[in-house]
């Protein structure tokens, strides 16, 4: 069994009404969903086990700056405006690294300019991933005025030795802090990620964890496996022999605990690595990459996808900068998506979905061969992972896509 996730990033809607929305008129129905990702590539402290984008002070060097990064990514907001034009955005989505890293008002500043130059959607989700360190009642204040409607937390374990072996600074008390501070701003969409499976994290720890997640009272949950992931100072302990990692039915049997635990709480998962408490709740803008929908990433690093093709951003936030102050695309490569592949990655994220896998296109014996050994049941349309098939999603994809 693999554990895999597909994705770390997500979020929930509410209203925005201080904002430049675009006027109702007649809903473009052949066009799919758009939304926008903002990465945002400054963290404190690198923890050992993450390889994403993203760099601490000493590791920036020369030629970008977190004081002139809302500028600079402002400038690829405005391309993008020329390229697509005016269009409704339905989720935005800051991620990292960390977001809150960047004054409040540099954050709320980028969401204006993608307001003003594609326009945001009636009832637009506005998602922030957040540490729990680097928010204050001022800040959180100040993004929920300027429009965001979704915060994220990374809170990962309740228990400090767990904590520890992940290299993450904050203390698990400012968690609850930082929750009841995003609440009295105004947010009610308050999400939390988990991380399971860290070397030397017992049953009992796992338990602790969510317990505390669950006191918590967010709307949405993420918990992820723990990957090692290639090139990080984790995977080098772990290759040194310096620490051990779980075996998989270990790892199984705490996302079945999960599982229970957040569906007697009142949430249910969505996707394989996401529960929450009721539909509005759910991430729409995760929804939107899972489904089909299109998006412009901003940022060093950051991947788009508009009208089946896809493209990314150099990486490094000099070489973006040097860029877009050269009034030239950040753009490092692209490809176009052809049919064959639009059908893999459709079954790759479907499947995980408790929506399910829309079956046009599958083979039928396939199907009725997956439901046959209990791994998902099929509606009239659709072919839905049960719990066991859930512990098995990605044999149960590569089967579908024999
Ligand atoms: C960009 S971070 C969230 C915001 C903030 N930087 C933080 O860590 O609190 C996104 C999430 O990815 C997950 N993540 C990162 N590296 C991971 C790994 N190697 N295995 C599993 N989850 C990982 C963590 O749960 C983390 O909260
Ligand atoms: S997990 Fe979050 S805080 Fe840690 S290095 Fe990755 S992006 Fe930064």
């Amino acid at each position: 069994m693999s554990w895999r996730r597909t994705t770390r990033r997500c979020w929930t809607p509410s209203t925005l009404d201080h904002v430049n929305h675009i006027e109702s008129g007649p809903t473009d129905t052949s066009r799919p969903a758009f939304g926008v990702y903002v990465h945002v590539p400054f963290c404190s402290v690198r923890c050992g086990y993450c390889d994403f984008n993203t760099y601490t002070a000493d590791e920036l060097g020369e030629g970008a700056t977190r004081a002139s990064y809302a500028d600079t990514a402002i400038r690829e907001v405005v391309r993008a405006g020329e390229s697509v034009g005016r269009r409704p955005v339905e989720t935005v989505f800051f991620g990292g690294g960390t977001p809150t890293q960047l004054p409040a008002a540099d954050l709320v500043r980028l969401l204006r300019a993608v307001d003003d130059q594609l326009g945001l959607a009636p009832g637009v989700e506005v998602t922030t991933e957040a540490n729990p360190d680097s928010v204050t009642p001022d800040s959180l204040a100040t993004l929920r005025e300027g429009g965001f409607t979704r915060i994220s937390f990374g809170v990962q374990s309740a228990v400090p030795h767990v904590l520890r072996t992940l290299e993450r600074t904050h203390d698990p008390a400012n968690v609850e802090r930082a929750v009841r501070w995003a609440r009295e701003a105004g947010f009610d969409q308050i999400s939390v990620d988990l991380i399971y499976g860290t070397p030397g994290e017992s049953m009992a720890d796992w338990r602790t964890s969510v317990d505390h997640a669950l006191s918590l009272e967010p709307n949405h949950i993420s918990a992820y496996a723990l990957i090692v992931e290639q090139g990080t100072a984790f995977a080098r302990k772990v290759s040194r022999g310096e620490v051990v990692m779980p075996d998989d039915d270990e790892t199984a049997d705490k996302y079945l605990l999960a599982d229970e635990m957040f569906t007697a709480a009142g949430l249910g998962w969505y996707e394989l690595s996401n529960w929450a408490i009721d539909e509005d709740a759910h991430c729409r803008h995760n929804e939107l990459y899972w489904s089909g929908g299109e998006w412009w990433g901003v940022g060093p690093g950051a991947h788009s996808y508009v009208g089946r093709r896809r493209w990314w951003n150099v990486k490094h936030p000099a070489a973006y900068a040097q860029r877009l102050s050269a009034e030239e695309s950040p753009e490092a490569d692209g490809e176009s998506i052809d049919n064959s592949t639009a059908h893999i990655e459709r079954v790759m994220l479907q499947t995980r979905m408790r929506s399910g896998l829309d079956l046009a296109g599958i083979d039928p014996k396939m199907a009725q061969s997956v439901v046959d050994r209990g791994l998902a049941t099929i509606s009239a349309t659709h072919l839905i992972l049960t719990l066991q098939g859930r512990l098995l999603a990605d044999a149960v994809i590569r089967d579908l896509l024999d």
